[in-house]
């Protein structure tokens, strides 16, 4: 039977209407070409950025080794050039799409692509496609100048726009005060250990320990961990001087340890929030939520983003969640054969829920869609607390329950 298309399902929206206006061409480039966009678009995007990047690479670290033929540097050579010129593309495209970037929103087109333009990832992009320019000056590209240089650009230019930099910058702020108790507790350690070798070492030692600088560097080395092993205590006081160091090194590098993890655990729960609010609002069913309620439901909510016809959940599985569509679209396949399409807005996986029954429909993607999950503890959670919600949710269900016994009565027909 042709699935039958299905608009969202009848939700109030309290008469509140929702306008949207379709984004330009230049607003869908920018969003391609941001690293921390989660369509599966721009994930492509990134992974052909990638691919070029470490094509580009692997050409210019090898045309370093002096050994290669002739032929097969030109054919690197090519590959260098081509991947500059990529860049270069990349670099004119994000110059054009600047007057997108939200912290240039006041400025006017031409003075967003000049702020742009000297910002560092303007400056590293234009750097790194150098090479561009200087073969059409006639320049020709050798080892090891552009396997030194080229390098270290082509790398920052990624990671000047990969989320994780940010990302380590953001860890870093937050938690300076911890990072800043560690830092401290390490030069403490570090000065009393240095000053004590030096006291027990320099008579037999002199060129090690003679000087305080000289035991500062023994002690990095242990307090590291590293343990290069140019410089050992000799005497017994050094000796347990050194002892105790290593064992505080364990610590204080555990301590450091700690403090990065739960950073950056913080930090991607905080980039989760934002991102489910930003979904939030393609969901009529929570539109016309408070946004203190709003905020408690966002908390709970996770999203997972599916390539086409992928199966979400299968008819008899045990149901632990349900589902808002954000974005895409889902096929439901009914007991009798039917199907039925959900929508931008729609929500299905509730019936197992509420019903604590196994699923009663195959749902898959037709397209790449885009979901917010919430969890069967915290979708009971949420219906106690929320009433309005947890009585939509119902009554989808029940319309949808009585539906599936009408067709499968008209089925036995
Ligand atoms: P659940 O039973 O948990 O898993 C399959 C889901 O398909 C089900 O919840 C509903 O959300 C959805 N579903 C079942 N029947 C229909 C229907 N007739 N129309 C739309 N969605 C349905």
């Amino acid at each position: 039977m042709e699935p039958r298309a299905v608009p969202s399902p009848p939700i109030p929206l309290y008469g509140r209407s929702v306008t949207t206006t379709a984004p330009t061409l230049r607003a869908r480039i920018y969003a391609l070409l941001r690293y921390s966009d989660p369509t599966p678009a721009a994930r492509q995007v990134r992974v052909v950025h990638l691919i070029v990047l470490a094509i580009g690479l692997f050409a210019v670290i090898l045309l370093s080794v002096d050994e290669l033929e002739g032929q097969v540097r030109q054919i690197l050579r090519v590959i260098i050039w081509t991947v500059t010129f990529i860049f270069l593309v990349e670099y004119l495209t994000r110059l054009w799409v600047a007057p997108e970037t939200p912290r240039y929103d006041q400025d006017s087109p031409t003075r967003a692509r000049l702020r742009w333009a000297v910002s560092i990832q303007g400056l590293i992009g234009l750097l790194a496609v150098l090479p561009a320019f200087m073969f059409a000056g006639g320049y020709a590209i050798t080892g090891a100048d552009a396997a030194s240089v080229f390098c270290v650009l082509w790398i920052l230019k990624v990671g000047l726009h990969a989320p994780a930099f940010s990302t380590l910058a953001r860890v870093v702020s937050n938690e300076r005060a911890p990072i800043a108790s560690v830092l401290i507790l390490f030069a403490i350690l570090l000065m009393i250990a240095a000053t004590a070798a030096h006291m027990f070492e320099r008579v037999k030692q002199p060129e090690q320990f003679g000087s305080l600088p000289g035991a500062m560097w023994w002690a990095v080395v242990t307090l590291t961990t590293t343990g290069y092993g140019d410089v050992v205590p000799l005497t017994l006081g050094g000796r347990l001087i050194g002892s105790l160091l290593m064992i505080s090194g364990i610590a204080v590098l555990a301590l450091m340890t700690g403090v990065l993890a739960t950073g950056f655990a913080q930090e991607e729960r905080r980039r989760e929030y934002l991102r489910v609010w930003e979904q939030v609002a393609r969901v009529p069913l929570f539109a016309s939520l408070g946004v203190v309620t709003l905020s408690e439901i966002v908390g709970k909510l996770r999203t997972r983003y599916y390539p086409p016809r992928i199966t979400v959940v299968r008819r008899g599985d045990a149901g632990d969640s349900m589902f808002f569509i954000s974005s895409g679209e889902v096929e439901v396949r009914l007991p009798n054969g039917g199907s039925v399409r959900l929508g931008e807005g729609a929500f299905f996986g509730e019936m197992a829920l509420l019903e604590r029954q196994p699923r009663s429909a195959t749902v898959s993607t037709t397209r790449p869609t885009t979901l917010l999950v919430l969890y069967a503890s915290d979708f009971y959670e949420t219906a106690s607390h929320i009433p309005k919600l947890a009585e939509a949710v119902e009554n989808e269900a029940k319309r949808r329950r009585e539906e599936n016994l009408e067709r499968q009565a008209a089925g036995r027909r």
